[in-house]
């Protein structure tokens, strides 16, 4: 079944992961949000830990030149709002895009937001997240400005040469073959700038190969906890 051929998010479930944190489950997809290893674990392995952490180390988000990210499939919010704690006490500022085809409605927002009460990190910035317009940026934060894009991201509008890191979080690729082209990856290298990072909870071997086809370098790294490997992959300078 295609994702693009209706709007799931109206029937999604809350489901507990193995850490503790919750995820959305999709019964027309049979698929979750997030790995039922761990939600959070896995959205600070792959995208905090291997994306974000190694960009913050070496200065970048700094002097003046706010660090650019793109995520794909903004959901739940959860790659937002680990990125704003990571940055929170760093001097780094951040301008986020996150696209979305199918916003969560209200009721799934309503009962995500009290799983979220014992993490701080999540829980005092989430019901602003899910507040903040569609297509305007917000100050979620002092140097964080988030934009929320309702919009297939691989036929909106991109700028050009202007993220320097990407999030890569649609679903997988067997339940959404359609956006995990070469095709897709050159509109995403299109939007790169030179040097930029792309991270992905997915390791196979078709989508690194897809990667590749469209010039971005790629390596594998160690998974999260219940997967052995994940992708990053970089746009040559
Ligand atoms: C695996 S979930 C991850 C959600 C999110 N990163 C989170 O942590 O909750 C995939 C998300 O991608 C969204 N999505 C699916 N197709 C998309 C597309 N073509 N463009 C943008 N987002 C899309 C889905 O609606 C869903 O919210």
């Amino acid at each position: 079944m295609s994702s693009e051929q209706f709007d799931y998010a109206s029937k999604v479930e809350v489901r507990t992961t193995a850490d503790g944190s919750p995820t959305l489950y999709v019964p027309a997809l049979d698929e979750h949000y997030h790995s039922h290893h761990g939600a959070a674990q896995e959205s600070r392995h792959v995208f905090i830990e291997a994306g974000l952490r190694p960009l913050l180390a070496a200065g970048r988000g700094q002097d003046g030149r706010p660090l650019r990210v793109l995520e794909v499939g903004l959901g739940t919010g959860l790659n937002a709002l680990l990125t704003l704690a990571a940055v929170e006490a760093t001097p780094a500022a951040i301008r986020y895009d996150g696209y979305e085809t199918y916003p969560l409605p209200p009721a799934a927002v309503a009962a995500l937001a009290p799983q979220w009460a014992t993490e701080p990190a999540i829980s005092q910035a989430f019901a602003q997240l899910h507040a903040a317009p569609w297509g305007d940026a917000t100050v979620l934060a002092p140097g964080f400005i988030l934009t929320k894009i309702q919009a297939q991201v691989e036929v909106a509008d991109l700028p050009n040469a202007a993220y320097d890191l990407l999030y890569f979080d649609a679903f997988a690729p067997e339940k959404q073959p359609e956006l995990w082209t070469a095709d897709v990856f050159a509109t995403l290298y299109a939007a790169a700038a030179a040097g930029a990072v792309l991270v992905s909870y997915c390791a196979q071997g078709q989508f690194r190969r897809n990667l590749r086809a469209a010039g971005w370098l790629t390596e594998k790294l160690p998974g999260p906890p219940g997967k052995r490997e994940m992708t990053r992959a970089r746009k040559p300078t």
